[in-house]
């Protein structure tokens, strides 16, 4: 099994989207570029959602207009429903792929979609065939994978659900998030045995958020597991604002340090990332 693991940074995106105060596109584009000298392939830099209910994101296209495009690094963009696809629609062309999202848990789905998981699926599911026919890669998410701020513990079937119901609609990496940093290792390691019954190892992410001070031995299970794929942020930025109690996705210095300990490669250079670490916390202020 390889030993190169991929990092997706998520600190553009689910870094940012939580700040009290709206980052500057000149701030968050000063952040992006760094970023993309880092040997990093993949950059989650913005979201096409309601500006309403995240107002952080509301400058993701003058972002993306001003932002480097780096050969070799694909950029992300969260578009929940069609109304998302059409801001997305100038950017196609660009080395840019879309992620869908839903929850193993009902209450977090009406808390961040305001609809049910079935309907967040028929909401996303016209955005994965169109992204299809514009040649537009698609990542699938699924929060909640083991505890739900509104309903509690989330049962490993239920990850294993929407695990299915994302890759029913299209063929797609998805990425398992704790959303809330409450997961435990034997936790994890259950929900992930669900989990590969329905979707083998190379089509999963773990995006664990920290606030628990487990992310990384739940990253040594999911590689246990196979796992290759890991979300972080840079300076530990981040948390959902649909999910109260939830700041801090795990940081990408402390994820590639882990790593580096157990003797995997990521191709990322490590200070680059402490670099952009601090300047991730400067801009917040
Ligand atoms: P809604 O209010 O149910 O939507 O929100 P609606 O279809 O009823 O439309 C209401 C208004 O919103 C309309 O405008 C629409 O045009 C507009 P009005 O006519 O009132 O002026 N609207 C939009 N505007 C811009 N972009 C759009 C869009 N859609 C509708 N895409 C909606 C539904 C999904 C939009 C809303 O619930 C929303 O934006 N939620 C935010 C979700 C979000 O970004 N959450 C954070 C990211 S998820 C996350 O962090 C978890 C993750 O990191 C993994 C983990 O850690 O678990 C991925
Ligand atoms: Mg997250």
């Amino acid at each position: 099994m390889t030993n190169h693991v991929t990092i997706h940074e998520v600190g553009p995106r689910d870094g940012l989207q939580n700040e009290a105060g709206v980052i500057s596109v000149a701030d968050k584009v000063a952040l992006i570029d760094l970023l993309s000298g880092s040997g990093l392939t993949e950059i989650e830099v913005g979201s096409f959602v309601s500006p309403k209910w995240v107002p952080q994101m509301a400058n993701t296209p003058e972002v993306l207009q001003q932002m480097q495009r780096v050969a070799g690094c694909q950029y992300g963009l969260l578009v929940p429903n069609m109304r998302g696809w059409d801001g997305f629609v100038p950017f196609i062309g660009g080395p840019f792929e879309v992620a869908v999202f839903i929850s193993a848990s009902e209450g977090f789905s009406q808390s961040n979609l305001n609809c049910s998981i079935a309907e967040s699926v028929t909401r996303l599911t016209p955005v994965v065939r169109a992204a299809q026919e514009a040649n537009v890669p698609v990542r699938g998410y699924v929060s909640c994978i083991t505890d739900c701020p509104f309903d509690g513990p989330t049962e490993p079937e239920a990850v294993a659900s929407a695990v299915a119901a994302l890759r029913d609609v299209a063929p797609m990496q998805v990425s398992l998030g704790d959303t809330l940093g409450k997961g435990v290792p034997d936790r994890v390691a259950a929900m992930l045995d669900a989990v590969l019954q329905v979707a083998p190892a190379d089509q999963l992410a773990g995006h664990f958020h920290d606030t628990g001070g487990q992310a990384l031995e739940n990253i040594t299970v999911a590689l246990d597991r196979g796992l290759r794929h890991f979300d972080s942020a840079v300076g530990g930025l981040g948390g959902c604002p649909y999910a109260p109690g939830a700041p801090g996705n795990v940081a990408t210095e402390t994820v590639l340090g882990h790593l580096d300990a157990l003797g995997y490669q990521t191709g990322v250079d490590r200070d680059v990332i402490a670099k952009a670490a601090r300047l991730a916390q400067a801009m917040r202020g």
